[in-house]
């Protein structure tokens, strides 16, 4: 049996920040290491321009992001690494599956209808800055999944919809040309992962503003972290951990011993300047060194942009046979 595939895409429309760390990178990256699976992650540039319509913000997060994963210690002989944008196969895909997508199926993705909600509550019009971008969304992130006919897509809770979409969208196109061209995509919902809260207590995302992020200097860290909001409890009161940002945070990057540690620390009563203290500690500590190498990735982008080609010769190397024979299914083969 072939290896299963795992993939998944990274919009570039901001900054990592430590919960997209906790949440998605490093799990990933963990995944992409196991023998009994073949990774592809991406950079989703093309998804990017339909929240983000400032050229310089999405070449800057294409550039950040694929600075951050090389750093965190992404293995790209293992893992093909690649921007959407460079794989023109997902575009082509993307119309084939446009033409078998029902519009109805579209009316009910998620993030469409809050655009309509918005403005219907705003006594708008329903279709006030809605464009064919977020409408089709969900057909383009189809596009990236069956392009490598992926077994697996780890995502979060919310992109959820949009991995059934895919398997309908999928099952449509098989049913019309009669074969099996694609395979049934998963979602797979990290249970376990860790949802970071942010500094206002609520999760950690940069549509709340509330994020600490990953790569910015000791001191911009530091001063995060003493940022995330706490209760007035004095020195020597007991804490509840179970309530707590600090130790949430401090949860996720240390093993099972120090967490029992700094446990026992908030029933003791620890000082929240000395909890956070020894929580900027913990995170510098483990995030120091691929720090250093994220500074050397940003400052040198030709490195980053071979490591991306060579990916992309790779992606491509996959998909092509495949595309050949949805084009041939369709109906657009040479005449001789
Ligand atoms: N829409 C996803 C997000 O915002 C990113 C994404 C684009 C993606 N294409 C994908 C995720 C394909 C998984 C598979 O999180």
């Amino acid at each position: 049996m072939g290896k299963e595939i795992v993939l998944t895409g990274i919009t570039t429309s901001g900054t990592p920040h430590l919960g997209n760390y906790v949440g998605a990178i490093r799990p990933a990256i963990e995944a992409s290491n196991r023998e009994d699976t073949e990774a592809f992650f991406f950079l989703a540039d093309y998804h990017a321009l339909i929240k983000c319509q400032d050229a310089e913000r999405v070449q800057q997060s294409r550039l950040e992001i694929a600075a951050t994963w090389l750093a965190c210690g992404l293995d790209t002989d293992k893992a093909t690494f690649y921007r959407q944008s460079d794989i023109p196969e997902i575009s082509e895909l993307n119309w084939l599956l446009t033409c078998v997508t029902a519009k109805g199926l579209m009316n009910r993705a998620h993030a469409y209808k809050a655009g309509v909600d918005e403005n219907v509550a705003g006594e708008q019009d329903a279709d006030f800055g809605i464009t064919m971008g977020l409408f089709c969304y969900p057909v383009l992130m189809a596009a990236d999944i069956l392009a490598f006919n992926a077994h697996k897509v780890p995502v979060g809770r919310d992109q959820i919809q949009h991995i059934e979409m895919a398997r309908d969208i999928a099952g449509r196109f098989n049913h019309i040309y009669g074969s099996e061209f694609f395979v049934m995509p998963e979602a797979v919902v990290g249970e376990s992962t860790a949802i970071l809260k942010g500094l206002d207590g609520r999760k950690m995302s940069k549509s709340y503003n509330n994020t600490i992020p990953l790569f910015d200097t000791e001191k911009k860290l530091k001063k995060g972290i003493n940022k995330i909001k706490t209760n007035l409890l004095e020195p020597g009161e007991p804490k509840d951990p179970n309530d707590s940002t600090v130790f949430e945070v401090y949860q996720a990057f240390a093993t099972p011993e120090q967490t029992e540690e700094m446990r026992q620390k908030f029933a003791d009563g620890i000082a929240w300047g000395e909890a956070k203290k020894e929580l900027f500690e913990l995170v510098n500590g483990q995030l120091g060194e691929s720090r250093e190498k994220y500074l050397e990735l940003m400052a040198n982008p030709a490195q980053i942009e071979e490591v991306l080609q060579a990916g992309a010769a790779k992606a491509r190397a996959r998909t092509r046979d495949h595309i050949k024979k949805l084009r041939e299914a369709v109906g657009l083969v040479n005449f001789v």
